[in-house]
């Protein structure tokens, strides 16, 4: 453990601008430095240093913090590492806290075998480009998988000589104990204490971690073998651990953040073929199917990911299997299926770089499109394979954690498939339910000691785009609570209807339609007049007639038995009308802010004007913190 003291100095010692200046050029603009995110790839800078508070602000993806955070986000170190990073920029000397004696044991024996597993890689980096055997074989193969020399030094490629013992013989006389050896799963012993070495006439592939040190090897068989298997992979040891390592995301991980997405593809050689034909945000599970674990890593550099999956049955089966896995991890998916008995290595050298791209481009969809194309092969007339498609696809939809989203698939589904959206949302309210009773009961045997979680597990993201929809739907939820239970009671004093007109008492609808009839409500309401759903319906315009019909009809009402049947779920509608108004009231304002943090944003980008910039970048953190006021209250999450 680093000493406070030395994390005070190096905290004393960073200066913002010269510790981000190493990664980003920044322009001076007024007392504060701006300069393009190094986080996302955009067109106009909205990344700034303000050194007079030694932060750092991205408002494009909304990181933001002091140097060391710059540097643990920038090159994905963790905060010892980012410490040492600085401390050694900065020439402090690194005092190390007194550890206990266990401590002191793991972290040396981890130090041992990160030292070990380099002086492995070396050894194989070595045998391929220099030795007989390395270049007639291993350096070959590469050579016609067009490999070239840029991409090997990229991924340390290397080569095991065809021997038992040429990695333990050369360690040992380095130094290194067979223990170590073992440990690090480069050795294996067989019951008499004999040993030879695990990689044998095998092409290496080294595994990274974050900081790019090696942690495993995967290594590929050349000959035909039958009895062999094609890729040997290193054990579980102290320093790794494959449920929670992605292939390549070392050398990806800028790229994925610049583009802010990532194909996940399914192996090593995979990843390289990606790389080779120019594109570098790509990894791989690699022999492990993918884990939650993976899925988190892979959500703290982008929300998008495109499963990139060979158009074989066994292909199909890990991309549906992923997708599904993906989701339920809360990001977004889209597919590309390659041609059947195609992988991502075969298509691009067939199709060459650029042609490729472009491919991969053109033909990716999102897992909606993809599963129904896959499955509705031949449904058009049969009723009960439709159903089982139906199922197939809403299942995959309840496992979204956002409601909002999952309302958004719902729809596109109903569009594809032409199917009205009731029955959808019948589908995915019984899949919710199942869920949510299975939850009860574990929840119930395990002996509850915290209140059970909410059915929504809400992470709500905001995109670009997406902000202006998210507002109107939620002012279309808004209206919809008013004109279903204008007179239902809040309080003992209020209705909805006061209610929503003094706390939306400031608040201007986006949508015209919703804007019209809230207004109409808030007028009338002045005049002593109270509206109801009826009134509109009479005298409204066309517009509003037809809204309010649809918001009527809500789809929370259209069949009388789901109340019966889920009142678990929605017949509490009317019972928990106080609640459910509240909510909703935050749910508009947090969606209103949403859109003023992006308006504001916009404004702070395009003006050069300091005072401005400063007025702006005040106006922003205001904005985060009424953003993060209801948040808390919601209970929500807000990522980006
Ligand atoms: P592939 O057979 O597609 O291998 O398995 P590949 O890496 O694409 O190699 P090429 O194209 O045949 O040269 C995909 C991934 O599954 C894991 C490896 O991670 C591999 O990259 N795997 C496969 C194993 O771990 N062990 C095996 O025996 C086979
Ligand atoms: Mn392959």
């Amino acid at each position: 453990m680093i000493s406070r003291e030395t994390i005070d100095e190096i905290k004393n010692r960073i200066d913002i601008v010269d510790v981000v200046s190493d990664f980003v050029s920044l322009k001076r603009s007024g007392q504060n430095y701006k300069a393009l995110s190094p986080f996302t790839n955009e067109k106009t800078p909205s990344f700034y240093v303000v050194p007079s508070k030694g932060i750092f602000k991205d408002f494009s993806s909304g990181k933001g913090g002091d140097g060391i955070t710059f540097v643990m986000e920038h090159e994905g170190m963790s905060y010892v590492e980012a410490l040492r990073y600085l401390a050694k920029k900065y020439g402090v000397e690194v005092k190390e806290e007194i550890l206990t004696a266990e401590d002191t044991l793991s972290q040396n024996e981890r130090d041992s075998l990160y030292i070990v597993m380099n002086f492995a890689k070396e050894h194989y980096k070595n045998l391929l480009l220099h030795h007989d055997e390395g270049i007639s074989i291993g350096l070959s193969y590469f050579r016609e998988r067009g490999f070239n020399d840029r991409i090997i030094e990229k991924f340390e490629l290397g080569y095991s000589l065809n021997e038992w013992h040429n990695l333990e013989e050369t360690a040992t006389k380095q130094g290194y104990s067979k223990s170590v050896l073992e440990k690090a799963g480069l050795i294996i012993r067989k019951n008499d204490d004999t040993t030879y070495d695990r990689f044998r006439g095998r092409v290496i592939f080294p595994v990274h971690n974050l900081a790019g040190k090696v942690i495993a090897f995967g290594a590929r068989i050349l000959s035909k073998e039958k009895d062999q298997p094609k890729y040997i992979n290193s054990p579980e040891t102290e320093i790794y651990h494959k449920s929670q390592v992605l292939y390549g995301l070392f050398q990806a991980k800028n790229e994925i953040r610049k583009q802010d997405f990532c194909y996940l593809v399914e192996g090593y050689t995979d990843v390289i073929s990606l790389h080779l034909a120019g594109i570098e945000n790509a990894v791989a599970s690699s022999g492990t199917a993918l884990t939650e674990e993976q899925i988190r890593l892979m959500r703290r550099f982008t929300e998008n990911v495109t499963v990139l999956f060979d158009g074989d049955a066994a292909g199909v089966k890990a991309a549906m299997r992923g997708i599904d896995l993906i989701l339920k991890g809360g990001l977004n998916v889209r597919v590309v299926l390659l041609p059947d008995g195609e992988d991502p290595d075969s298509y691009s050298r067939k199709m060459g770089s650029s042609e490729f791209q472009h491919y991969l481009k053109s033909s990716t969809t999102d897992f909606i499109s993809f599963k129904i194309n896959l499955l509705s092969a031949n449904i058009s007339n049969d009723p009960i394979k439709k159903a089982e498609v139906i199922r197939e696809i809403v299942n995959s939809i309840a496992l979204i954690p956002d409601p909002i989203k999952r309302s958004v698939y719902i729809r596109e589904t109903g569009d594809l498939l032409r199917i009205q959206e009731p029955v959808l949302l019948t589908e995915l309210n019984k899949i919710l339910i199942q869920d949510r009773r299975k939850r009860d009961q574990e929840y119930l045997r395990n002996e509850p000691k915290e209140p059970l979680p909410p059915i929504y597990e809400e992470s709500i993201q905001v995109s670009k785009t997406d902000t202006l929809t998210m507002v109107q739907m939620q002012e279309r939820e808004t209206i919809r609570l008013l004109l279903n239970y204008t007179e239902s009671h809040v309080d003992d004093e209020r209705k909805v209807l006061d209610f929503m007109l003094h706390e939306l008492d400031e608040v201007e609808f986006n949508n015209p339609v919703y804007r019209e009839i809230f207004d109409e409500f808030r007028v009338k309401a002045e005049q002593g007049i109270r509206l109801d759903n009826f009134y509109f319906l009479e005298n409204g315009s066309d517009q509003v007639k037809r809204a309010v019909a649809d918001l009527m009809t809500s789809r929370y009402e259209t069949s009388p038995h789901w109340s019966e049947k889920y009142h678990i779920y929605f017949s509490h509608e009317r019972d928990e009308i106080n609640k459910i108004s509240y909510t909703n009231v935050l749910r508009l304002k947090l969606r209103l802010i949403q859109k003023l943090i992006e308006d504001n944003l916009d404004e702070l980008k395009a003006t050069n004007d300091e005072n401005q910039i400063d007025h702006y970048l005040e106006v922003q953190s205001e904005l985060k913190k009424m953003q993060k006021e209801i948040t808390d209250i919601l209970g929500i999450v807000v990522l980006k």
